[in-house]
């Protein structure tokens, strides 16, 4: 598959753009570069329907998971057949030209049916498909700038730079080794067994573009697997890293993962236990057998030209001190083994990691990254009324954890954001939204760096309180939505900034509680009545929920 590069920036720049989404991007790069061949562009309407239905293009080439450039329906109203259009970057770099072939409207349901074998949105590879936008553009790329990369920049090797790595080292057999998790013994075990089955160099492939929400980092990843690289035979290891968006489509990306190392000049390639696994379903139970990747990826095998290598789950045996499948377990012989979700609770918790699960090395980095949550940062976001107590309190709080710890604490009081980050802003319900998404926002950000974020204003909208929880919890930062649910016969009474006198006189409009509305949180951290509590009793009981909750 030959991909010609546009030179003549003038015929682009002329051209209308469409902004890629974090997994277009990935998955452009991928078809630019030949990882994705044969793809040469993103999926037509038929190429699409023949993938979603029989894991084949139209030519009868193996295909198994849907590439496709979804756009908005405002975008598609100015698209047509024949025309190109310019895929850039949200930084505006234009990465390629798609000259357009074929405009449809994927069904998405039938798609997650086929591809993932459910429509349950507790697939995260299903939640993603069904917020994916209603149209599908598809058509051949023509590149314009490879995509930048600033990380681990010598790392990055697409297929022909592999391929040259693996000729000059003159490898026979090369094993390639999908992750996204960092590197324990199991995982280890796995590698060595199957370089000592097969004769082969290992491809230390794992995954760096978007993967499952929770994993651990990829700089701290590449961080592990670095340390774990030491433990091998001189030269027997290349690691690369693989830009590539993961669906979490078990089989069916099992037998792509292996398609894309074919690509990279992999002869063999292991399927274990549970081979992308997107975890339980709303009912709790695996979505997948643990070994149907491994039987869909067999049935292909031979028509990709790769070798399967095929294991059970790896558990530990602590009589003899070393990994077996777990076939090879005999009755009454006791094996150990931790989930991912287990070993992260230890990390965070802060307790032991035993050396038997992983290297020390590799818990040191993981250690680095994965503080306890005594030492994270968090979100304290306070709402309700004007006069309810949230400035009172936050400060209060604000005083104790400074008086008693050692995290930077960032107080975002309302009033005091809108003389400076929303200077301008009014009481309209649309200007009121951008004002708590900022401090939302900043608060996130202060938290994800380690410092305790301390909101207070009233936030009145539901919805917008949500957007606020998702930022920090996206990070993986700890939120308490704090309702300080103080009457509002109360709140009057108080009247501290008559404001309130002024609303019932008529003049102030948009009043929160009088003439606006303010939407009750129905499942805060904590709930406050300030009517029969003093202040300090209220901030001890906030301390001392954070106690409880082991962040602080
Ligand atoms: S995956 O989503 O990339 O598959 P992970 O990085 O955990 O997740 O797994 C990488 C590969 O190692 C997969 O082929 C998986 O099946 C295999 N694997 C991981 N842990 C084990 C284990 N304890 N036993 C057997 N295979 C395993």
């Amino acid at each position: 598959m030959i991909l010609n590069n546009i030179t003549d920036n003038s015929i682009v720049s002329d051209l209308r753009a469409w902004t890629l989404t974090a997994r277009q991007i990935c998955d452009l790069e991928l078809i630019i570069n030949g990882a994705f061949s044969p793809l040469n562009g993103f999926l037509t309407e038929e190429n699409y329907t023949n993938v979603v239905h029989n894991m084949r293009l139209m030519s009868g080439e193996l295909w198994p998971i849907p590439i496709v450039l979804d756009v908005t329906d405002d975008f598609a109203a100015f698209v047509s057949e024949g025309i190109k259009i310019a895929l850039r970057t949200p930084e505006g770099i234009i990465l390629a030209v798609l000259t357009v072939s074929s405009i449809y409207r994927p069904n998405h349901i039938v798609e997650a049916e086929r591809v993932f074998g459910t429509t349950d949105e507790a697939h995260p590879g299903v939640k993603v498909l069904m917020r994916q936008n209603n149209v599908n553009l598809g058509g051949i790329i023509n590149a314009v700038t490879p995509v930048t990369h600033h990380d681990f920049t010598e790392l990055r090797l697409g297929p022909k730079e592999v391929k040259t790595e693996i000729a000059l080292r003159g490898w026979k057999n090369v094993v390639a080794f999908q992750t996204r998790n960092p590197m324990h013994r199991a995982h280890v075990e796995l590698t060595l067994r199957a370089m000592k089955q097969v004769e082969a160099g290992l491809l230390l492939h794992p995954v760096v573009g978007l993967t499952k929400a929770g994993d651990v980092d990829h700089y701290t990843r590449v961080r592990c697997y670095r340390e774990v690289l030491q433990t091998y035979p001189a030269d027997s290891v290349m690691l690369a890293l693989l830009p590539l968006a993961m669906r979490m489509a078990g089989p069916r990306e099992a037998v792509w993962h292996a398609l894309i190392r074919k690509n990279f000049g992999a002869t063999h390639f292991i399927v274990g236990r549970d081979h992308a696994g997107p975890g339980k379903n709303k009912n709790g139970k695996d979505f997948y057998e643990p070994y149907a990747a491994q039987q869909l990826v067999q049935v292909h095998a031979a028509e990709i030209g790769i070798q399967l290598i095929a294991f059970e789950e790896m558990l530990y045996l602590a009589s003899e001190q070393r990994y077996v499948s777990s076939s090879e377990v005999l009755p009454g012989q006791t094996v150990l083994s931790l989930s991912g979700t287990q070993f992260r609770a230890k990390l965070t918790a802060g307790e032991d990691i035993p050396e038997w699960y992983s290297p020390p090395e590799v818990v040191a980095e993981l250690r680095k990254r994965y503080k306890p949550k005594s030492e994270q940062g968090f979100v304290l976001f306070f709402t309700g009324l004007s006069g309810a107590g949230k400035s009172t309190v936050a400060n209060t709080v604000a005083a104790r954890l400074l008086e008693n710890g050692r995290r930077t604490v960032s107080l975002l009081d309302g009033d005091v954001v809108r003389q400076h980050l929303s200077k301008g802003l009014g009481f309209s319900k649309m200007d009121r939204d951008i004002n708590i998404e900022r401090i939302g926002y900043v608060a996130a950000e202060i938290a994800r760096a380690g410092g305790i974020a301390i909101c207070a204003s009233i936030s009145p909208y539901a919805k917008t309180r949500q957007t606020c929880r998702s930022f920090a919890e996206d990070h993986g930062v700890s939120f308490f939505e704090i309702y300080m649910d103080t009457s509002l016969e109360i709140c009057e009474q108080r009247d501290c900034k008559g404001l309130y006198a002024k609303a019932r006189n008529g003049k102030l409009k948009g009043m929160t509680g009088i003439d606006d509305p303010y939407e009750k949180p129905e499942m805060p951290e904590l709930r406050i009545n300030t009517t029969d509590m003093s202040v300090v009793e209220s901030a001890e009981i906030i301390i001392s929920t954070l106690r409880k909750a082991g962040n602080i």
